[in-house]
């Protein structure tokens, strides 16, 4: 690795669970009862899975749905090992107060992937949605929160910054007037701040979005501690 960071290329399949979107958003259980909440990019994460088994309308999106959903479920699972041995590597930067170990996080990411396979297997037509950034098969206003963990602003080199403007654009298409967008991280693999996250923002402000960066409760990612609040 020529530079510091998380060595990646591509973007990875993770499988992050509920309670870590909980505190890496700061999520109120009253935000999360308030209408349909859709996770995009939401790889293996049994964010929905048990958001549903809570009570709560809760979608997810990402180009690996749709057809031959058991080989990215196993991908997943691979990436379990695959970003233990590369966070072994590089453990020392990343704060462990949250999960306490390397083997606790590998336990987290087991037991997420379990309760999302099993979701998938019941509920693969009616939650789990095959759609990519900049555009979504959703309708404009669809919900009322919208989440984003672990893609965009991560991958900021693969992707770019026009890409970064319309995927903003179209998560704020599909949010409700009164809902909320939150996005998290803010840096890019080498650890690096988005460069342009002010310049974003104003077009935010100018397609009437109204954006925030607020404390994010999950220590984790070396100077990652906040997240990204669209308020529309
Ligand atoms: C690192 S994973 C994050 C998964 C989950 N949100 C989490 O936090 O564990 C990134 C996800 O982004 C998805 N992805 C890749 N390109 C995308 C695009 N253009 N639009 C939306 N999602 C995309 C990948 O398929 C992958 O599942």
């Amino acid at each position: 690795m020529s530079k510091q960071g998380y060595e990646q290329i591509g973007v990875a399949m993770t499988c992050r669970s509920f309670e870590e979107y909980v505190k890496m958003f700061g999520l109120q259980q009253s935000e999360l009862k308030i209408g349909a909440v859709l996770d995009v990019a939401a790889g293996g994460s049994s964010f929905t899975a048990e958001a549903n088994e809570r009570g709560y309308s809760a979608f997810a999106v990402d180009p690996r749905y749709g057809a031959g959903m058991e080989e990215w479920i196993n991908e997943a699972k691979q990436e379990i090992d695959t970003s233990t041995a590369k966070l072994a590597k590089v453990k020392d930067h990343f704060d462990w107060s949250y999960y306490g170990s390397l083997e606790n996080h590998r336990a987290s990411r087991e037991a997420s992937i379990q309760r999302f396979a099993e979701h998938v297997h019941h509920n693969v037509t009616n939650h789990y949605i095959y759609g990519m950034l900049p555009e979504l098969p959703f309708s404009d206003d669809q919900f009322s929160l919208v989440l984003c963990s672990h893609f965009m602003f991560l991958y900021a080199d693969q992707f770019g910054h026009e890409f970064h403007i319309k995927a903003i654009l179209e998560l704020m298409r599909i949010c409700k007037p009164g809902g909320q967008i939150r996005i998290y991280p803010l840096i890019s693999l080498n650890w690096e701040p988005y460069p342009k996250l002010e310049e974003l923002m104003d077009v935010i402000s100018l397609y009437k979005g109204r954006a925030e960066l607020i404390a994010s409760d999950l220590p984790f990612i070396p100077k990652s501690s906040h997240y990204l609040k669209i308020s529309m």
